[in-house]
């Protein structure tokens, strides 16, 4: 069965579903985007997924083109034609097509919506087989990572350095040595004290919506926990290290720079938080 695309109004097949060169998105990556990951016909965190694109659109001065519920609507529509039950979304917006300038276009263009899916594996059952290898890079993207842009260079460049390093993800850390998050995921810790920390929200990390489903899952766990920065030092002489983001649900970080992490097997604050963000999936 051929994948299908939505694209500006129209169910296209894949292969024929395209943007104009000078679509904005193409020349500048002046768009953005989200990922929702669906479980078993569910769209996992919709809601967060779906105020988080609101928010980056605004922070750009880019109209929403389509209503969120209409988009609820496109979502479905675009799973039920590829017949994904557990899957990815992806949805781009871009402030559309016109003549090459770097300002926006001064007569109004219809913003580009794209829309696909496709099947992924449901979660895992077993955490050992969910853990990865991440390495630490500088931190090179721009001062307002909290909007999510399609622009992605240095993130794509984070990532292809790690698959180089064999590793799953990239960590990323600022100028004063301080953890952001990883090219395409929130970073926590279990510090050599015991306390769970996350980076706080600002302008160097995404507000990541799996990280917000977490923090609420957290509520109900007895686990100390603080949203403060910390250092690359931290990182590495950390209990327990996992990733969060709407593919990778909770990963835990086994080795880092090539060297095993403690054990080497995925920590007990990781395994519940993995175990307690599924049940979330299946019966949110
Ligand atoms: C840079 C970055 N940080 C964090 C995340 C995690 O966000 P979410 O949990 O909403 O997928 C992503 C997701 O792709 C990301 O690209």
């Amino acid at each position: 069965m051929a994948a299908i695309a939505y694209v500006n109004g129209r169910y296209l097949p894949l292969r024929a579903a395209s943007v104009n060169i000078e679509d904005r998105g193409f020349q500048f990556g002046d768009g953005i985007y989200e990922v929702l990951y669906v479980h078993n016909h569910h769209l996992a965190d919709a809601d967060l997924h779906l105020a988080r694109l609101t928010r980056s659109l605004g922070e750009i001065g880019l109209r929403q083109p389509l209503a969120p519920a209409a988009l609820r609507v496109i979502i479905r529509e675009v799973l039920r034609r590829n017949r994904v039950s557990t899957g990815l979304v992806y949805m781009q917006i871009t402030r559309g097509t016109a003549r090459r300038d770097h300002p926006f276009p001064t007569i109004p263009v219809r913003p580009s919506l794209v829309i696909t899916a496709r099947p992924r594996p449901a979660p895992p059952a077993d955490i050992a087989s969910w853990a990865a290898a991440a390495i630490t890079l500088p931190d090179e993207r721009w001062a307002r990572c909290d909007i999510k842009s399609t622009n992605l260079l240095p993130n794509v460049l984070a990532r292809q350095q790690a698959r180089l390093a064999g590793a799953y993800e990239a960590i990323l850390y600022d100028s004063e040595g301080l953890i952001t998050e990883g090219a395409a995921s929130n970073v926590w810790i279990v510090d050599a004290a015991g306390t769970l920390r996350t980076r706080p929200l600002g302008p160097s990390i995404l507000p990541g919506c799996t990280r917000a489903a977490v923090l609420e899952l957290l509520r109900n766990a007895d686990i100390p926990f603080a949203q403060t920065p910390f250092t690359l030092e931290a990182l590495r002489t950390a209990r327990e290290i996992f990733l969060t983001s709407a593919t990778s649900f909770v990963k835990p970080i086994t080795r880092l720079n090539g060297v095993s992490l403690g054990n080497g097997h995925p920590g007990p604050v990781a395994t519940l938080l993995l175990e307690h963000y599924l049940q979330h999936l299946r019966a949110p």
